[in-house]
């Protein structure tokens, strides 16, 4: 058996995580360890603690607390621990940074103190293409770039970044980095792009669009990700980063047109609002490191993953009207009040 800790498993990435690592690697066993912030839902791997029972657990606990983690990482002992968990919306950092930075640093820096102590054999931190800043109209992000972050969000992971950088030429660590451009998919919260259009769609309310709508991501479906993720832990060479992306550039003006096509919906629900502060224009990932040294590839096309979300979410109505009514915030204390 691999030993194998999953952070932030409650929220969007990790729970896609969870889920295709269980399916896919019959010999890891997994703990996750999750905070619940608001972007963690319990409900989320509700079905994973019944289906996997010897081999999926789940703790409550936050990544800054030195001594917890200490004690939990010693007690394991574990073979590789994957960090997602983080403040993740651009959004919310700029409206406080002060949980981006003990979360996204300080968070990662009593893991990698822990991970150490404990001879973990590699730690693989998940960080994004938005350390790199921001592209003008052409060119892509390569891993060869000085990090070059605009918002407090990226700063924090480019900061983290850098530590783990800095423990694996200091301390000889074994660390990898996975940076990806941004994700779609089941279990998105609707604060970010496409779960918040699509909600709003599916209710008939305005679709907010920032600035004119131009800005450009590169979007890849969730599962990729989780397949280059795994993929880097296994076979990634340490002190090394790679960037994964899905070749899927869009501006946001498209994306919100397309969900209003697929949800019969007028576009004159879109209304442009103000522009973010400071609103990278465009990202654009070159993966063809990972392509070259490792074999990984997105698969899935950007037409059907979007098509397959939709459906996604017209079919889990409960799941999101209960994240929209708060009500999935009561849910540990429902399921651990006994306990
Ligand atoms: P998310 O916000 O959906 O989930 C984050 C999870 O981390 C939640 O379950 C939350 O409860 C948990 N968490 C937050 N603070 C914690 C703490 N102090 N201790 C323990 N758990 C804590 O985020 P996501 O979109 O799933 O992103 C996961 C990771 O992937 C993040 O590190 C993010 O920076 C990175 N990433 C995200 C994208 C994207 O498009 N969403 C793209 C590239 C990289
Ligand atoms: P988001 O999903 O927040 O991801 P990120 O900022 O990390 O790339 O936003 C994706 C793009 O969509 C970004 O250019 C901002 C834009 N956007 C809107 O136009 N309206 C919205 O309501 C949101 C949440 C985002």
């Amino acid at each position: 058996m691999t030993e194998v800790l999953v952070t932030g498993g409650c929220g969007f990435i990790g729970t896609n995580l969870l889920r295709y690592i269980l399916e896919n690697r019959p010999d890891w066993e997994v703990v996750n360890l999750d905070q619940l912030t608001y972007a963690g839902n319990l409900e989320n791997t509700d079905d994973l603690a019944k289906r996997y029972p010897a081999r999926y657990s789940f703790v409550r606990g936050d990544i800054t607390d030195a001594p917890f983690i200490d004690e939990l990482i010693g007690r394991r002992r574990f073979d590789l621990v994957m960090n997602l968990a983080a403040e993740s919306h651009v959004d919310r950092s700029i409206h406080g940074a002060g949980v981006f930075i003990r979360t996204n640093v300080q968070g990662v820096q009593v893991l990698l103190d822990a991970v150490l102590k404990h001879g973990v054999k590699r730690f693989l931190q998940v960080s994004t293409d938005e350390v790199y800043g921001s592209l003008g109209a052409s060119g892509s992000f390569h891993e060869g770039l000085p990090l070059a972050p605009n918002s407090p969000y990226s700063a924090s992971k480019a900061a983290a970044d850098l530590l783990v950088r800095a423990y694996i030429h200091t301390h000889g660590l074994d660390a990898v980095i996975t940076r990806c451009s941004n994700n779609y998919g089941p279990y998105q919260f609707p604060e970010k792009l496409i779960p918040l259009m699509v909600l709003n769609a599916i209710k008939g309310k305005e679709l907010p669009v920032y600035g004119n709508g131009r800005n450009v991501r590169d979007w890849i479906y969730v599962e990729d990700h989780c397949r280059g993720i795994v993929t880097v832990a296994e076979k990634g060479v340490s002190g090394e980063a790679y960037n994964l992306g899905g070749g899927a550039e869009k501006e946001n003006i498209e994306i919100v047109r397309t969900i209003c096509r697929h949800l019969n919906r007028p576009e004159t629900l879109i209304r442009f609002v103000k522009d973010r502060p400071g609103h990278d224009f465009r990202y654009a990932m070159d993966h063809s490191k990972i392509t070259r040294d490792l074999g990984w590839s997105p698969r899935v096309d950007f037409d059907e993953g979007l098509a397959e979300t939709i459906v996604w979410y017209l079919a889990n109505e409960t799941w999101w009207e209960r994240i929209l009514s708060g009500d999935y915030r009561n849910y540990y204390e429902r399921m651990y009040a006994d306990r």
